[in-house]
C-alpha cells in the first residue's frame, strides 16, 4: 500500500527541539485518564498519524509521557517557538483575506495573555481548547496558508480532514466539535475519546476561533446585573445599581468579567477567587480594583460605597463558601448573589473545595480524585445552604448557567430541583437566561454581536465604536438604552484584552446594520478588514435546556434542531465560518452550540451574504421562541412577518386559554 507519495501537507520531517515552559504560565490540571493498554495503544498510533515515521522512535517515550502524566498527548514540542498573539493581518501568510484573518483568530485564542492554559491550548472556561494538540495547530495553520476562495476547509474536533473544493460563497471553513453519538454523549466516554485524541471539547469560543477576552462576557454580564437590580430589586429603567452589591465567585475567563461589569452598572462588586495568579491578572488589567483576604475588611469598603454610591469591585482571596459562611454568621446584607466557578467540569478541577487552598486542592485532585470528589459535594452541599441562609435574611440568587444548582443536585441536595425525581424540570432558583436574559434580550433577538479589527489598529476599533453607536436609537427600547450607554463608555472602560475588539449586544436589525455600515467603510478605505462574529450564548446558536434555552417551555428545550439549522442555515448562507459544538458552558450532553465568524473586506459579496446570513442567524431563533409562544418574540417575529411580506413568513402559534385545557384534563382524568 502506497500512499506516502500523496501526501503534500504534512508537519515538517525534523523534529523541533523540545521546549521549555515559561515560568508562571498557568498550566492545565492532569485530565482524566482511564485508558487500558489496548486503547492507550490506539492513543499513541492516534498522535504518531501526524508525524513522519522515522521520528516516531524519538517521540514515542514523550507523547507516552504526555499521555500518562496529562490525561492527553499535547504534542507539546509541536508550539511553535514564535509569540503566539493575534498579530495585525497582513503579518500573516496566506492566499485570502479570509484565511488570514482566521490565523489572527486562532493565534488571540492561545495567547499567554488571553488564554487560561495557553500550553495546552484551552482558552477558557477550564476545558474550553481551540485544538487537542499542536500537530492540528502546525497542520491548520498550513492549510490557511494555502487556502483559495473556491476551497473549504473541514474540521473535526480540531483535526484538518482535509481541504474540499467548494465555491466563493460556500464557507471556507466548517468546524465541528466533541459530536458524540447519544449512547456515548456523556463526560465518561468524552474524556476517554479526548485521551485517545479523536474528541476535543471547544466550549464555545475556544473551538469557535471567536474569543475575545473576558471583554466578551463583560456587556452580557452588566446587562444580566442591571437588569436583576430591575427585576429583583424594582430599580427604574434609567436607574444604575448604586449602592448596591452583588456577590459572587470566579475570576477565570469569563467569570473575570463579572467586577469590571458591576462597575460599568455603578454597583458594589464582591468575587470570591481561590487561585491568586488569577486575582493578580484581573487586577493588573484594572479590571478589579481592590483586592483582600480579611472578610471583615471587605465588609467595611462595602459600608463605604455604600454611603458613597461610588462604583467598586473588590477581590477576595479565597474560597467563597467562606467568605458567605462569614456574611450569614455576620448578618451582612447583600442584595444579589451567583456564582461562577466552573461547575460544569466540577470534578475535573472547575470548583475548590471549602477548606483546600487552590494549590492544595489541585493536589488532591492529582493524588485521590476520588477523595476530591467527596470534598467538592460536601462544599457543595455547604455552598447552597449558605445560599438558602442568605436568601432567608432577603438576597436574591440566581444559577450563572454554570450548572451550579446541577452540581448541587449531583452532590446529593435533591429537593434543590423542582421535582426531586427529575432535574430537567428546572430548579427552585432561577437561572440567569431563565429570568433575564432570554426573556429581556433573546427573544427580541438581543445577542453579543463582536467584531475584530483585524489590522489590529486601535484608531480601527475607535471608528468602528462610533459608527456602531450611530446605528441605534437609544429611544426604542430599554436594551436600546444599555447598548448605547456600552458602546458610548466602551473604548473609556479600556476592554481590550488581545486583538482590537468589540462587543455590542444588538437585535437582527441593529446587527445587519452595523455590519453594511462596516463593510462600507472598509470598501472606502477608512478601516481595514474586520471579523465580526458572535459569542454561541445567543438567542439561536444554543440549545441548552439549563442555559440559553431554558426559558423555553413547550416542551421543546431537549430539542437541538434550533442550533443545527442555525449551523446548516449560516453554512449554506455563505458565513466564512461556521461551527457546530456538543457541551459548552455547561458541560458534555447538557447543550449544543454553534457560531460563525463572517469577514467583512468591502465586497458587495459580503453585503450581500450580511443581509441574508446575520438576519437567519437571529430571526431563526426568535421564530423558534414565538413558536413556544415567547411573549417578546411573538412580537418581534409577527413585526418581521409584516416587514417582509414579499419575502417570507414565519409561522407563528395560535394561543389558547390554559383553564380551558386543565379543565378539560381534570373532567377526563376523573
Ligand atoms: N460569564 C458568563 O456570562 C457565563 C455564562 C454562562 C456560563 N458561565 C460559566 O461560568 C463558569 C466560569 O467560567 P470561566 O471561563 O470563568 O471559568 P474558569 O475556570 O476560567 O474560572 C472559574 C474560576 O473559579 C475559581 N474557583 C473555583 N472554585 C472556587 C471556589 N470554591 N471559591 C472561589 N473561587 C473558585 C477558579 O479558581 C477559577 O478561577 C463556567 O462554568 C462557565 O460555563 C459563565
Amino acid at each position: 500500500m502506497n500512499f506516502k507519495d500523496a501526501i503534500y501537507f504534512s508537519l515538517p520531517d525534523r523534529l523541533p527541539e523540545k521546549k521549555s515552559f515559561k515560568e508562571g504560565i498557568r498550566r492545565a490540571p492532569q485530565r482524566s485518564f482511564t485508558l487500558n493498554k489496548k486503547e492507550m495503544e490506539i492513543a499513541m498510533k492516534n498522535a504518531l498519524r501526524y508525524i513522519p515515521e522515522d521520528l516516531h522512535d524519538e517521540i514515542i517515550p514523550e507523547f507516552l509521557d504526555e499521555l500518562i502524566t496529562k490525561g492527553r498527548i499535547y504534542g507539546y514540542r509541536f508550539r511553535p517557538d514564535v509569540e503566539i498573539k493575534g498579530k495585525p493581518i497582513d503579518s500573516y501568510r496566506g492566499k485570502i483575506t479570509e484565511a488570514k484573518a482566521f490565523q489572527v483568530m486562532i493565534d488571540n485564542n492561545l495567547d499567554f495573555e488571553v488564554a487560561l492554559y495557553p500550553y495546552e491550548l484551552v482558552t477558557y472556561g477550564e476545558s474550553g481548547q481551540v485544538f487537542q494538540n499542536w500537530m492540528q495547530y502546525n497542520l491548520v495553520k498550513k492549510y490557511l496558508e494555502e487556502m483559495t476562495d473556491e476551497q473549504t476547509l473541514v474540521i473535526y474536533s480540531g483535526h484538518p480532514v482535509g481541504l474540499f473544493p467548494t465555491s466563493k460563497k460556500a464557507p471556507r471553513v466548517i468546524s465541528t466539535n466533541a459530536m458524540l453519538v447519544g449512547l456515548y454523549d456523556n463526560l465518561d466516554d468524552f474524556n476517554k475519546a479526548a485521551s485517545i485524541g479523536v474528541s476535543n471539547y471547544g466550549q464555545m469560543t475556544a473551538g469557535g476561533w471567536m474569543y475575545i477576552g473576558p471583554q466578551g462576557i463583560v456587556h452580557g454580564t452588566y446587562i444580566t446585573v442591571i437588569n436583576a437590580g430591575r427585576l429583583y430589586l424594582g430599580i427604574p429603567d434609567d436607574k444604575d445599581i448604586s449602592g448596591i452589591v452583588f456577590l459572587s465567585s470566579g475570576l477565570g475567563g469569563m467569570s473575570g468579567a463579572q467586577p469590571k461589569a458591576v462597575e460599568i452598572a455603578g454597583g458594589i462588586g464582591v468575587i470570591a477567587e481561590v487561585d491568586y495568579s488569577r486575582i493578580k491578572t484581573r487586577y493588573d488589567q484594572g479590571w478589579v480594583s481592590k483586592i483582600s483576604d480579611d472578610p471583615e475588611e471587605i465588609v467595611g469598603w462595602i459600608d463605604e460605597y455604600r454611603k458613597s454610591k461610588n462604583p467598586v469591585s473588590i477581590a477576595y482571596h479565597g474560597n467563597i463558601v467562606d467568605l458567605l459562611e462569614y456574611f450569614v454568621d455576620n448578618h451582612i446584607p447583600i442584595e444579589l448573589i451567583s456564582d461562577q466557578t466552573s461547575c460544569h467540569d466540577v470534578y475535573g478541577g472547575g470548583y475548590t473545595p471549602a477548606g483546600y487552598s487552590f494549590e492544595e486542592g489541585r493536589k488532591l485532585l492529582e493524588t485521590d480524585p476520588d477523595k476530591f470528589k467527596e470534598e467538592v459535594d460536601r462544599s457543595l452541599r455547604k455552598h447552597y445552604e449558605l445560599i438558602t441562609k442568605m436568601d432567608e435574611q432577603g438576597s436574591h440568587f440566581w444559577d450563572y448557567g454554570n450548572s451550579f444548582l446541577k452540581a448541587v443536585y449531583d452532590a446529593g441536595v435533591r429537593d434543590v430541583a423542582k421535582d426531586p425525581e427529575n432535574p430537567s424540570m428546572g430548579f427552585v432558583y432561577p437561572s440567569y437566561v431563565e429570568n433575564i436574559m432570554g426573556p429581556m434580550c433573546f427573544d427580541y433577538g438581543y445577542g453579543p454581536f463582536r467584531w475584530v479589527c483585524l489590522s489590529g489598529k486601535r484608531e480601527d476599533l475607535k471608528k468602528t465604536d462610533q459608527a456602531a453607536m450611530s446605528c441605534i436609537d437609544p429611544d426604542r427600547r430599554g436594551m436600546d438604552r444599555d447598548n448605547y450607554h456600552w458602546i458610548k463608555n466602551a473604548e473609556k472602560n479600556e476592554l481590550v484584552v488581545g486583538t482590537q475588539a468589540r462587543i455590542l449586544y444588538a437585535d437582527a436589525p441593529g446587527r445587519i446594520a452595523i455590519a453594511l455600515k462596516f463593510n462600507k467603510m472598509i470598501k472606502d478605505g477608512e478601516i481595514g478588514p474586520v471579523m465580526i462574529g458572535r459569542d454561541h450564548h445567543d438567542v439561536s446558536g444554543t440549545d441548552s435546556p439549563f442555559r440559553e434555552t431554558s426559558n423555553i417551555k413547550d416542551g421543546s428545550n431537549v430539542t437541538a434542531d434550533m442550533a443545527v439549522h442555525n449551523f446548516a442555515g449560516d453554512a449554506v448562507r455563505g458565513m466564512s465560518m461556521v461551527v457546530l459544538s456538543n457541551g459548552g458552558g455547561v458541560g458534555v450532553g447538557k447543550a449544543i452550540n454553534g457560531g460563525f465568524g463572517l469577514v467583512l473586506d468591502g465586497t458587495d459579496l459580503k453585503d450581500e451574504i450580511i443581509r441574508s446570513a446575520m438576519e437567519w442567524d437571529v430571526m431563526n431563533g426568535v421564530a423558534r421562541r414565538a413558536w413556544a409562544r415567547n411573549e417578546n418574540s411573538l412580537e418581534t417575529a409577527a413585526e418581521w412577518n409584516r416587514q417582509n411580506r414579499d419575502k417570507g413568513h414565519i409561522t407563528l402559534p395560535y394561543l389558547t386559554d390554559e383553564t380551558k385545557i386543565k379543565e378539560a384534563i381534570e373532567k377526563y382524568l376523573k
